[in-house]
């Protein structure tokens, strides 16, 4: 049995009470799903900027009557503190995940992704110590590592900044470490590396590679690869990211630490293109147009590898899902949204 097979079955054994903000978006939707289904109490903060309710709705129906009954949805804002407070109520873990994501949103609107990723978390942050949580595990990001070259990416080597989204998820991580010597309160960040899977929007300016090109391919449109198509990423399925989660939750840590969450593999965006294009064929989706190459965005890392180990050895992760599985795996979503 894996680590976090155990951490799953301490969870049947035991109902906890959970607070995941950002619920009604994509990683949070998805957290949802899976504590709702091994009988978890769950309470929900989210004020819907980039989240829907049809997530909401899609983890009702894969959930039993019994397990929704668990779950209760505060519709309300992280930059509200009466609203952080309510929400933390009673509640055992936390984890982290409402914030403005996307580096060119916060290239357009960096005041914004300001309030939102700072002032928001540092909001959910205070609440959760004032409630005497036992664990608050928040989204950190691989854009962290900014100008580092080296890879793979190793927690403790990280350069500089290259967007203001960037600053606000390293200023989450500064902030986690002073509340561990202030206060005590230790906390866990997880730096996902492009997350991808069912419920993530593939819509809008500011969607991510995986939703958007798919959701391009299923509707026969151009598709348009930024800059020469060799920028690499180490993608990984949600359930990967699920899986972090839980570990760290229930993985007691004597200081504040931040852990990446990828899989360990580099897929270039040329071998993304031809990847999803062959995952939707067994689907019959037949997608014949050539990309479209267009400059380089700016903000963007040029590669992106994550090493793993650290969170191998102290939270016993262990990735399940690589890419081509996690496509297969989230295909039919995308294919049954786009009907
Ligand atoms: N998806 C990725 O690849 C990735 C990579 C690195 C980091 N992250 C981080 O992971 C977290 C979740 O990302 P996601 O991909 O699920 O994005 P998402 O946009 O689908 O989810 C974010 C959720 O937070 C909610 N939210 C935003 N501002 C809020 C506020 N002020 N009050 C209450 N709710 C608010 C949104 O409505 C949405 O439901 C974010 O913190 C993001 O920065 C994601």
């Amino acid at each position: 049995m894996t680590v976090y097979q155990q951490a799953l079955t301490t969870l049947l054994a035991e109902p906890k009470r959970w607070l995941i903000t950002g619920c009604a978006g994509f990683i949070g939707s998805n957290l949802l799903e899976v504590l709702l289904k091994h009988n978890q109490q769950v309470v929900g903060l989210d004020n819907f900027a980039t989240g829907f309710q049809r997530n909401l709705d899609q983890v009702q129906a894969l959930v039993t009557a019994e397990q929704w009954q668990r779950f209760h949805f505060i519709q309300g804002d992280i930059c509200n503190s009466n609203d952080c407070a309510k929400a933390c109520e009673g509640v055992d873990y936390v984890l982290h995940q409402a914030a403005l994501g996307s580096v060119p949103r916060s290239i357009s609107d960096p005041a914004r992704t300001n309030a939102n990723n700072i002032s928001g978390f540092l909001n959910v942050l205070v609440a959760a110590r004032d409630a005497k949580v036992k664990s608050f595990v928040y989204a950190a990001s691989s854009s962290t590592y900014g100008d580092h070259p080296a890879l793979p990416k190793v927690e403790e080597n990280i350069g500089k900044p290259l967007s203001p989204y960037a600053v606000t998820k390293y200023v989450n991580e500064l902030y986690a470490e002073v509340f561990s010597r202030t206060y005590q309160f230790h906390c866990t960040g997880l730096r996902y590396f492009n997350v991808f899977g069912p419920r993530q929007d593939p819509n809008g300016a500011y969607a991510a590679v995986i939703p958007k090109w798919t959701a391009a391919m299923i509707a026969n449109e151009d598709l348009a690869i930024n800059g020469d198509g060799e920028t690499s990423r180490d993608f990984c399925f949600v359930a990967n990211a699920v899986q972090a989660n839980i570990l760290a939750a229930v993985t007691p840590l004597v200081r504040s630490e931040v852990f990446n969450v990828a899989v360990g593999d580099r897929t270039t965006l040329n071998q993304l293109f031809s990847a999803i294009k062959q995952s939707l064929q067994q689907h019959n989706v037949h997608y014949d147009k050539p990309a479209v190459y267009r400059d380089f965005r700016s903000g963007d890392v040029r590669h992106s590898q994550a090493d793993i180990s650290k969170a191998n050895k102290l939270l016993g992760y262990q990735p399940e899902y690589r890419i081509a599985q996690g496509l297969e795996i989230a295909m039919p979503w995308y294919i049954a949204l786009g009907k």
